[in-house]
């Protein structure tokens, strides 16, 4: 296995390009099923998540031919399963299931892992495919789901889950005759599932509201032309925090900043200077001021940001709280930022950060994601080296994380977890194969 290494206190400048957004690439390729033929998608981000779906999507019999377009055959499925060794990887597995269900009538999907980040049920998801006319049975930790054919349904979701939201929509869209779905999630991945449905032939109205309107289409066909999958919003703002933490200047181009709006507010509430165009966004940090931060659906501010800006946060000229409404354990970083040198407290879902004067180098490791990313920045500001391990959960969001920092001049390298000496750690950062 791998480890990232950074040594800090590196001002990043530059300019780098955002990837496609993990969030939308999954369902979206999931949803390639319910149009049978070969679909072109551009945009697609190289990322182990992709990979995962790709290789699923595989085994059912749609052979794919992966890259920054990718093309998908689904003209023919023959497994209708999504098996534990590929769910317990990557909970947005699940996915899977409205598309089954709605093109074969059966499905079998292995209860999701994913993300350590609180309970996360599915309980949305399967009550909306309920009501449009499926029924599910749980055995052996695998949901057994059949239908003799969708209808239309009203629906009314508890909360706006965003997958449950996803694959209540991809089943609709072939229902017969009309669906609603009232509290739908208006995250702007749900949005790019829509349009994508869209350009199969679907009949959508309200995406982007919590009303969503479907009306059930005999079959959907693959769209002529490839369509492009949306910049990724948390990978851009991931980068904006990296740059604010260590003063820089940098300029995320390939970007949309009406996507972050809310994360865009909060940079500028903590002295950073942010300037946009309709496709970048430039941030220029010379203080970090303290900010007050709730996690909320969009266009609240995102979960999947709350611990990139925690770590801001931890070198903040002053003390900032931030509230976790979405998850119920999305801490996991505090311990080991704690490690660095932070002042966190946390209580429930509250985390209380008092800025330190500075961020010191450790080992660190994450169990999620974004927690990992979280790692990485503190990592940018502190002073000597970190190490931060479990590198595969930064594979599952980041397309090439490294060489895009390494870009923007920062003293990172990834290395094989086994080499401990920090002089050839160090070589690894400055030299030319680092
Ligand atoms: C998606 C994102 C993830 C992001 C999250 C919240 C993908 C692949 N993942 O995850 O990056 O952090 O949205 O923006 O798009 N809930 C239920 N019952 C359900 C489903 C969810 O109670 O059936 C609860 C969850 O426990 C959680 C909240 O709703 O507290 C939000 O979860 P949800 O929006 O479903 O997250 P995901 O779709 O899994």
């Amino acid at each position: 296995m791998e480890k990232i290494i950074i040594e800090g206190g590196q001002r990043l400048h530059g300019k780098i390009a955002a990837s496609g957004a993990k969030n939308a690439a999954l369902p979206i390729l999931f949803a390639t099923l319910l149009a049978p033929g070969t679909h072109r998608l551009s945009n697609m981000p190289e990322l182990a998540d992709v990979s995962s779906t790709l290789s699923l999507l595989g085994r059912m019999g749609c052979p794919s031919l992966g890259g920054s377009t990718t093309k998908i055959d689904t003209s023919r499925v023959v497994f209708n399963e999504a098996p534990y060794d590929v769910v317990r990887k990557m909970r947005a597995s699940v996915l899977v299931l409205g598309p089954l269900l709605a093109r074969e009538g059966e499905a079998h999907v292995s209860l999701p892992g994913g993300c350590a980040i609180g309970v996360r049920p599915i309980d949305e998801h399967l009550r909306g495919l309920e009501a449009l006319g499926c029924e599910f049975d749980l055995s052996g930790g695998v949901i057994h789901g059949k239908t003799a054919g969708l209808r239309g349904a009203v629906i009314h979701m508890n909360s706006p889950s965003v997958t449950g939201t996803e694959n209540i929509l991809m089943a609709a869209v072939l229902a017969e005759g009309i669906s609603v779905i009232h509290n739908a999630a208006r995250e702007p991945e749900v949005v790019d599932l829509g349009n994508f449905l869209i350009s199969l032939g679907a009949n959508i109205e309200g995406l982007g509201s919590s009303t969503l309107t479907v009306h059930g289409v005999a079959r959907l066909t693959p769209a002529s032309r490839p369509y492009r999958i949306l910049p990724d919003r948390i990978e851009t703002g991931t980068y904006l925090a990296a740059a604010a933490i260590t003063g820089g200047h940098v300029t995320i181009t390939n970007t949309d900043p009406s996507l972050l709006t809310s994360v865009l507010e909060t940079f500028t509430e903590m002295g950073c200077e942010i300037t946009t165009t309709n496709d970048s966004i430039t941030i220029s940090s010379n203080e970090i001021k303290p900010v007050f931060v709730k996690t909320e659906p969009y266009p609240g501010f995102p979960t999947d940001m709350q611990a990139q800006i925690l770590a801001l946060c931890t070198l903040a000229d002053g003390r900032s709280s931030i509230e976790e409404t979405i998850f119920e354990n999305r801490f996991m970083h505090v311990p080991e930022l704690a490690r660095m040198g932070a002042q966190i407290e946390t209580s429930g879902r509250n985390a209380t950060v008092q800025g330190a004067e500075k961020l010191e180098g450790a080992s660190v490791m994450a169990s999620d994601l974004r927690a990992s990313a979280a790692l990485v920045i503190a990592g940018l500001a502190a002073e000597g080296l970190t190490q931060v391990l479990r590198v595969y959960h930064l594979d599952r969001g980041y397309e090439h994380l490294v060489e895009k920092f390494r870009t923007l001049g920062a003293n990172i390298a990834r290395v094989d977890e086994e080499i401990y000496d920090e002089a050839l750690l160090l070589d690894a950062i400055h030299g030319e194969h680092g």
